[in-house]
């Protein structure tokens, strides 16, 4: 029996997560697969009926399920970094999720803003660690709202953190046995301490992985390839802040936010899967968001708690509708309707 922690959360949060758990239901019966669905109404209106984000012991209950599934976060009623921190990076780093996995895959059948390339140019893993970096809180003001203001925030990476990320990339190019290239992205020109210790700890753990290439590139220019060679790609390991701004880009070159999936990955623990989109609040309760990144995120959630034909079922699904060319634009108030979208992938698995 798989047990599903889920979180619908804020704004299109409930509508995204509601398809994809239509399709987990679409593709529970042919595959024989046993589950039960446990709902927490965590989010904006809850802190703003009780004051409460995460109520006590309940990253304790998360641990007692197999994975987390995640709609968004984020509330116009509540000040920014509330939910986010709250919620969210509590959830992320309680349960210690250290990998960010963020696939930039191009369907068949999708546009792409990058004249000329298809789904054989983009197709590359972002691994974006999760628990360090400029998240983990640490900073402060001096002289709070005076001219003098200084605002702090640090950046801290620990020579564990990183290891573990930098290894997991390699492993995982290892896995998908493409190109066999791992690409590190930083800012070692500039940040001489945080990113010079992700250049040493690189450097020993691609020693170890001689059938695997090691590549590096700046961040900037990281965003510079992947819109004009984001063939070059196999596997990009990267810091926190920088791996969440470039899976921005990557969403796009994939089709937008409305397709792009994640997984936050504790390989020893419990895992949570989310679209990487936000809450969207202008197009929250209209029908108009789309869950394909949600659904693809329940894809990933299958493939990853070990349900592979589920999962082989619901990526064909995703697949097969995309390249048949029945939601032709993917953004949000031009695809087809966000139920009417589940119902299609529901139907093809
Ligand atoms: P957002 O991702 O919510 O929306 C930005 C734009 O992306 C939307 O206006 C829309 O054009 C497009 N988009 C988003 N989801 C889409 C979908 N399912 N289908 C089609 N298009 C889609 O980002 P934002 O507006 O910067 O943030 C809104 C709120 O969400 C904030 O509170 C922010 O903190 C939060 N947020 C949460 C997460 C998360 O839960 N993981 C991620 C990003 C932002
Ligand atoms: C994401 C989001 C989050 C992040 C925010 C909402 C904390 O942007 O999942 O990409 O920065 O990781
Ligand atoms: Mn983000």
């Amino acid at each position: 029996m798989l047990k599903i922690a889920v979180i619908p959360g804020d704004g299109i949060g409930p509508e995204v997560a509601r398809e994809g758990l239509k399709v987990l239901a679409a593709v529970a019966a042919p595959t024989g697969l046993k589950y039960d669905v446990t709902h927490y109404d965590f989010g904006g209106d809850r802190y703003l009926r009780t004051g409460e984000v995460l109520p006590a012991g309940a990253l304790d209950e998360l641990r007692q399920f197999d994975a987390i599934y995640l709609g968004a976060v984020g509330h116009p009623d509540v000040k920014a970094g509330i939910l986010e921190k709250g919620l969210l990076l509590a959830i992320r780093f309680g349960l210690d999720q250290y990998v960010n996995l963020r696939p930039i895959k191009l369907y068949p059948g999708v546009w792409t803003p990058i004249k000329g390339k298809g789904p054989e140019d983009i197709d590359f893993v972002v691994v974006r660690e999760n628990t360090e970096d400029m998240y983990i809180g640490t900073g402060g003001f001096m002289h709070y709202g005076t001219e003098d203001e200084v605002a702090t925030q640090v950046a801290s990476y620990s020579y564990k953190g990183t290891k573990r990320i930098i290894r997991y990339a390699f492993e995982l190019a290892r896995a998908r046995a493409k190109a066999r290239k791992v690409t590190v992205c930083d800012k070692s020109n500039v940040l001489t301490y945080g990113h010079d210790l992700w250049q040493r700890v690189f450097r020993e753990v691609a020693s170890q992985y001689p059938d695997v290439t090691p590549d590096h590139a700046y961040v900037d220019a990281t965003c510079m390839w992947m819109v004009k060679n984001p063939e070059w790609f196999d596997v990009i390991v990267t810091t926190n802040m920088f791996g969440d701004i470039i899976t921005d880009l990557g969403a796009m070159i994939q089709g937008g936010l409305g397709v792009a999936a994640s997984g936050n990955i504790n390989p020893e623990g419990v895992s949570m899967f989310e679209p990487i989109h936000g809450s969207a609040p202008k197009y929250a309760g209209q029908n108009k968001a789309n869950p394909l990144a949600a659904i693809s995120a329940m894809q990933m959630l299958l493939e990853y708690v070990g349900a592979k034909e589920a999962s082989a079922r619901v990526e064909k699904a995703i697949s097969d509708t995309l390249a048949a060319g029945k939601i032709p634009d993917l953004s949000a108030g031009r695809c087809p309707p966000t139920s009417e979208i589940g119902d299609m992938i529901a139907g093809a698995v």
